[in-house]
């Protein structure tokens, strides 16, 4: 079985370890090169811990984590699933409690950015019915340069 629950701060190195993998994999190729390459695990550690309170994690009962969300304001932010609970609806779990819990905090609508180029988390938004609305360079400054991210923002009613 697997568990959504807020995370406590005992889960961010584990969410550290997973989100710098799977942006890797979502990320790499499809964003500048300088971007990718400000992206390492140290990175991820250090700007993981401040985002407790944003974050949602899908636990196995073995306790290994197997995903998370973070939400902030109507913006879900990140969605990440490890490699093993790719394909297995664990992700479709989180990316609808990131949407209730957007709709428990009064907003009507939701947004995210997705990288252009990656291809499967743009599916997997659209097959959940959120819709293309065009293009968003999204500016995201690491290792202390600024860098322009080529991505599209998709929306869903909440
Ligand atoms: C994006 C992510 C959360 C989606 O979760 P998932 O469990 O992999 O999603 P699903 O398998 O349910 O859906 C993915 C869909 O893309 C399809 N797909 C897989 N690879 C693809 C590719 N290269 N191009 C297009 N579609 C692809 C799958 O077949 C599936 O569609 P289907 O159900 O119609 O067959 C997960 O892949 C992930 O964590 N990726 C790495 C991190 C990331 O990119 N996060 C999103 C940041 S915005």
């Amino acid at each position: 079985m697997t568990t959504i629950r807020p995370a406590e701060p005992a889960d961010m190195a584990p969410v550290a370890d997973l989100w710098h993998e799977g942006w890797h994999d979502g990320h790499a190729g499809h964003v500048p090169d300088g971007l990718t390459a400000a992206r390492t695990l140290a990175a991820f550690h250090e700007r993981t811990p401040a985002r407790v309170d944003d974050t949602t994690v899908a636990v196995a009962d073995d306790g290994t984590l197997l995903g998370f969300a973070m939400v902030a304001g109507d913006e879900v932010e990140q969605v990440f699933v490890s490699r093993a609970a790719r394909g297995t609806g664990v992700a479709a779990t989180l990316l609808a409690d990131a949407v209730a819990r957007i709709a428990a905090a009064g907003h009507r609508s939701a947004w995210l950015a997705v990288v252009a180029g990656n291809a499967r988390a743009r599916r997997f938004y659209e097959k959940h019915g959120w819709s293309d609305e065009g293009d968003l360079p999204y500016e995201v400054t690491a290792g202390g340069e600024r860098f322009v991210s080529p991505c599209r923002r998709y929306a869903t009613d909440v």
